[in-house]
Order: C-alpha cells, then sequence, then structure tokens
C-alpha cells in the first residue's frame, strides 16, 4: 500500500504583532489575565499594508518549493482553503499559482487549482483531496501543494476581536512523506449549525458561546465515529493531539472531555475511582439534564488529577504554543498544533519516529473531523528545516493606535492609505487593483 501524507511544512506569519495582555487588554479595560490564563493567547499576527491572504500563501509555498528543490512541474495540484476570499469565482490559488511564476521558469499549466471553502476544516479537507488523489493514482508522480490562508479578523468590538490572527501555511503532500503519513480511518462530526458564519461579508457573525458548544459536540462525533472504524481510543494511544485551535482555552475544554472519553472503562478510570469516583453512566440517571449534570460534576474534579494534568503536560500543551503567540489562523490553526507539537518534540530531543498523533480539526458551520497521524523517520530533519522561531521574533510590534489603522486597512468596506510598518523584501506584496478589479502582486527582491 503506498504511504501518503505530509512531506514538508513551511509557514508565513503576518509581519505585525499585537500584544495583547499588555496592549489591547488595558485599552478595552480588560484584566491582562482574561487572554493569558482564560483564553491562553499572548500575541497575535497581523498583516502589514501590502500582506493578505495571497502573498502569505504565495511566500510560505516559496519557502518550502526551494527548501526542497522543486519547481512548478513537481507540483499536480494547488489547493487553497481559506475563509478570507476576495473573489467568488477565480479562487486563490490561481492568484498564488501567479505570483510563484514569476519567480520560477516553468509554470503551474498543467496543474488542478481548486478553492476549498468549509470555515476552518477546509484546511484539512484540502489535504484529504490530495491524499485521495494520490491514492487513486492519478497524481502521474507529482505532489500536491496544500495552502491553508487566512486573515481572522472580527468586526470592531465583536467579542471574537480577542483571537484574532493571520498567516498562512503551506503543506506538500505526497507520497512516501518524509513528516507524517495519514490514516485511511477518519471519523466526521457534521451538523447544519449557525455559529460562526459570514453571509457575503468580510467580518463574521459570531454567537460566541454556542460556537465552543458546537464545537465540542462535533469533535465529540467525530471521535466516536473514528472508533467506530480504528476501534477504541486510549490517552496513552497518542504521543499528541492536535486539535483545531482558535485559542488555546478552547482546547483545554475539547482535551478534557477527550480525555474522559478516551479513559472510560480503562484502568485509568480503575486508577482514579478511589480519588473522583467512577464516571457516571447515563442508565443510573432519570433524565438527561441529571446525568449531565453528573458528568460536568466529574469532569470538575477530574482536571484537578494529577493523572489527568501529566497527561494534559505531555499531549497537548505543546501544540498549544505557536497557537498562543499568533492567534487563530483559522484553516491553518490545526495545522501549526501539529507542528508546534513535533518542534517541542525535536527540542526535547524526542524520539518520535513511528509514534502516532491524533489530529482533530473543526470548522464552524459545522463540522470536526478525526484521523491519526504515523510520524515518519525523518521527522526531525523536516522539523528543523522549518523557520518559525525567527519569523515570530521578527514581527514588528504595534501600538493599539497602529492596529486600528491596520484593521481599516484590511477592511474591505474602507479605503484608507496607510504607510507600511515594515520594509519587504525577498517576498511577493500586494501592489493594487487591476483594470478588472483583480488584485496584483509582484516579488520584491
Ligand atoms: P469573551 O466574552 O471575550 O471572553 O468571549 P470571556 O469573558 O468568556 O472570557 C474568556 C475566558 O477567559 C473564560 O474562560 C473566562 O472565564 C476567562 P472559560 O470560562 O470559558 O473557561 N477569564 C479569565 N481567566 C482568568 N483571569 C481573568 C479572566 N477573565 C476572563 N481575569 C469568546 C470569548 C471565545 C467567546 C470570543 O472571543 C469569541 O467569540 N471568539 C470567536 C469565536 C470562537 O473563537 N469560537 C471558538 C469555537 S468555534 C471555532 O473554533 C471556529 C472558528 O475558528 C471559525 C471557523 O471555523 O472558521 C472560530
Amino acid at each position: 500500500m503506498t504511504s501518503v501524507g505530509i512531506d514538508a511544512i513551511e509557514i508565513r506569519t503576518g509581519k505585525l504583532v499585537l500584544d495583547l495582555p499588555n496592549t489591547f487588554a488595558p485599552v478595552k479595560g480588560e484584566d491582562p489575565e482574561k487572554y493569558t490564563k482564560g483564553l491562553g493567547l499572548y500575541t497575535s499576527s497581523f498583516p502589514d499594508v501590502y500582506e493578505d491572504i495571497v502573498t502569505m500563501g504565495a511566500n510560505a509555498a516559496k519557502q518550502l518549493m526551494d527548501r526542497k528543490g522543486l519547481t512548478p512541474a513537481d507540483i499536480g495540484r494547488i489547493d487553497v482553503a481559506t475563509e478570507s476570499a476576495f473573489d467568488n469565482s477565480k479562487p486563490v490559488s490561481t492568484y498564488i499559482a501567479g505570483c510563484l511564476e514569476q519567480v520560477y521558469d516553468e509554470d503551474f499549466r498543467h496543474a488542478n487549482k481548486g478553492e476549498r471553502k468549509f470555515a476552518c476544516i477546509a484546511g484539512t479537507q484540502s489535504l484529504d483531496d490530495a491524499y485521495n488523489w494520490i491514492k487513486a493514482g492519478r497524481n502521474r508522480g507529482r505532489a500536491a501543494l496544500v495552502i491553508a490562508t487566512d486573515t481572522a479578523l472580527y468586526e470592531r468590538g465583536d467579542p471574537g476581536e480577542a483571537t484574532q490572527g493571520a498567516g498562512a501555511v503551506a503543506m506538500l503532500i505526497d507520497e512516501d512523506p518524509d513528516l507524517v503519513e495519514l490514516s485511511t480511518e477518519q471519523g466526521y462530526g457534521s451538523m447544519d449549525e449557525t455559529d460562526f458564519l459570514k453571509p457575503n461579508q468580510q467580518f463574521p457573525s459570531v454567537d460566541g458561546k454556542r460556537s465552543m458548544q458546537v464545537y465540542l459536540a462535533r469533535m465529540r462525533e467525530a471521535l466516536e465515529d473514528y472508533e467506530s472504524v480504528a476501534g477504541r481510543t486510549h490517552p496513552d494511544d497518542f504521543e499528541y493531539i492536535p486539535f483545531h485551535t482558535p485559542f488555546p482555552g478552547m482546547v483545554r475544554k475539547a482535551a478534557l472531555l477527550g480525555f474522559r472519553h478516551m479513559s472510560r472503562g480503562t484502568e485509568i478510570e480503575d486508577d482514579l475511582a478511589s480519588e473522583i469516583g467512577r464516571q457516571p453512566r447515563e442508565d443510573d440517571f432519570e433524565t438527561w439534564d441529571d446525568y449531565e449534570e453528573a458528568i460536568r460534576a466529574y469532569m470538575d474534579d477530574l482536571k484537578t488529577t494529577e493523572q489527568y494534568r501529566d497527561w494534559y503536560a505531555r499531549v497537548i500543551e505543546p501544540t498549544l504554543d505557536i497557537s498562543s503567540r499568533v492567534g487563530n489562523w483559522y484553516t491553518g490553526s490545526v495545522h501549526i498544533a501539529r507542528l508546534s507539537a513535533l518542534k517541542a518534540a525535536a527540542e526535547e530531543g524526542k524520539e518520535m519516529t513511528g509514534k502516532k498523533l491524533l489530529v482533530g480539526s473543526y470548522g464552524s458551520g459545522a463540522q470536526a473531523e478525526i484521523h491519526a497521524e504515523t510520524v515518519q523517520e525523518t521527522w526531525l530533519d523536516e522539523i528543523e528545516a522549518v523557520d518559525v522561531d525567527s519569523q515570530l521574533a521578527d514581527r514588528t510590534e504595534i501600538s493599539f493606535d497602529d492596529y486600528e489603522l491596520i484593521h481599516d486597512v484590511h477592511n474591505h468596506e474602507k479605503e484608507i492609505e496607510v504607510e507600511e510598518f515594515t520594509q519587504p523584501e525577498g517576498e511577493f506584496v500586494f501592489t493594487g487593483w487591476g483594470r478588472m478589479n483583480e488584485r496584483r502582486y509582484e516579488y520584491v527582491e
């Protein structure tokens, strides 16, 4: 059986950074600990004046192609996942291919290009499309480029403003991958929901609290569906569990639910019984509400146990580092959680070959997907080559006034002229609009 998965990853962060507890919270009259302790966020990335989903996606893709020594002829498919598109017809992948063609001799004439939409889960759906294309043997030996790129901006004053971010993740999907192999088994939890949507508008309409409940419900269904094909899961089956991370506090909730589900009926539940009792069973309760209340009480106790805290520190916490420093990257978010975990493993000198990850993706509207990944022998070289720390460290810090300007610059309904905060170098930049209102780009040496 051909092994198919992620061969390489590169990211591109927006080049500006906003300090949430120290710059944003005071102006909002909020306690900085809402960010650091509650949401688990320290800083967010924002795009400079000349950056957008195309430049970030194209810059990440170029980094990846250059590092892997690829030319356009090696790529048979370019799928872009985004929920920040500015065109209802022409896909962002054509703009990104156009950018890349400015710097490579060949073109992507024979590559299939598309754009995937299903809120944040579209990045993982694009991975699936690439996986299926290769497994079906239609790739002619070529690899697929999957690019998840978003500017996650909310209306000024919306509670979601606390969780913004901007960045792109480029992934190469190929046979005999160097990083992780994807499992054939998948589980889905999918229902028609109106928790977060953008009905022909740039900024989302969000029911924040409800979106969190929907996330948890769909994730639980996806896990049960995954188990129906892959067999019962146990908390110790996986070295890391990267989740879609709109903000780390959300993952804290999902991880607790996941641990309770996976440890039910296992020696972990037995070991914890003398300390916090056994998990409530539905049959022992007269009403669903009573059962739910008992589950909530059990989980409140569970999260204080040493066993749970150790597991969380080992399996979940390492997935959150990049996210806590860049905010929500929507379609790219779960992919930076995986990267964050593997980066932590590399820094700790952990041997990861053959180890499993359980990856939980989510998109509002709403759908969750769960699959497993197996870390490949060459993972360390791949992870050590990814440029994360210098990109994050090189971001230019903005004041609250600057933040207001940059939010307006990227607001499609406003037309304002603002000086760029940074100087572009060796990257694609947005240069303005063409005759048919298309966006135009060039490469700056
Ligand atoms: P909010 O009203 O700004 O914040 O909304 P809050 O008052 O609920 O506080 C947030 C947390 O900080 C709470 O923790 C507080 O208790 C805590 P919790 O009770 O939930 O565990 N807190 C503090 N902790 C310590 N010290 C303090 C303190 N103050 C408060 N002093 C909300 C937060 C997330 C709702 C808002 O930012 C929002 O609407 N965000 C956008 C929606 C979102 O991210 N939803 C997540 C699930 S849906 C999803 O992931 C999909 C998405 O990525 C889109 C897509 O799929 O395309 C969004």
